[in-house]
């Protein structure tokens, strides 16, 4: 799975995170064992709440008006993400696991990002710019 351009929010930051979950993604697909999808999971994980944490305080400072919502659909993507781990702790991993996983984490990150990432950069980008001829007034 490869990052696309026509994925990106505009805003760097979150397109950097962005494109290091597709590589963990990627590596997670190529991954039929055991010890290496436990890692894969933890970084996962662990970044995916850290990137949720870094969009929700620019969506917050700029009271995105969708940001609510977008917060919730985290929420959600966490739980769904916390039931795989323990389907993974609880039966550990074989191809069928992978792919279920995978097919949930892409299909996330492509409508997720493509749709409602998307949405906030173009509001975020629009803010900075307003923000910009205040500071040039
Ligand atoms: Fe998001």
């Amino acid at each position: 799975m490869e990052w696309r351009d026509d994925l990106e929010t505009g805003i760097s930051v979150v397109d950097e995170q962005h494109k290091e979950l597709f590589r963990q993604a990627d590596i997670l697909l190529d991954r039929n064992n055991a010890a290496r999808v436990n890692d894969t999971l933890k970084f996962l994980e662990d970044y995916v709440v850290k990137h949720f944490g870094t969009e929700e305080l620019m969506q917050n400072t700029t009271k995105y008006p969708r940001r609510d919502e977008h917060k919730k659909m985290h929420d959600d993507f966490i739980v769904t993400f916390g039931n795989l781990k323990q389907e993974f702790l609880n039966s550990g991993s074989d191809m069928l696991f992978i792919i279920k996983m995978t097919k949930i984490v892409v299909d996330w990150l492509n409508t997720h990002i493509g749709i409602h990432d998307k949405d906030f950069g173009v509001f975020f980008k629009t803010c900075w710019q307003l923000g910009q001829e205040e500071r040039d007034a």
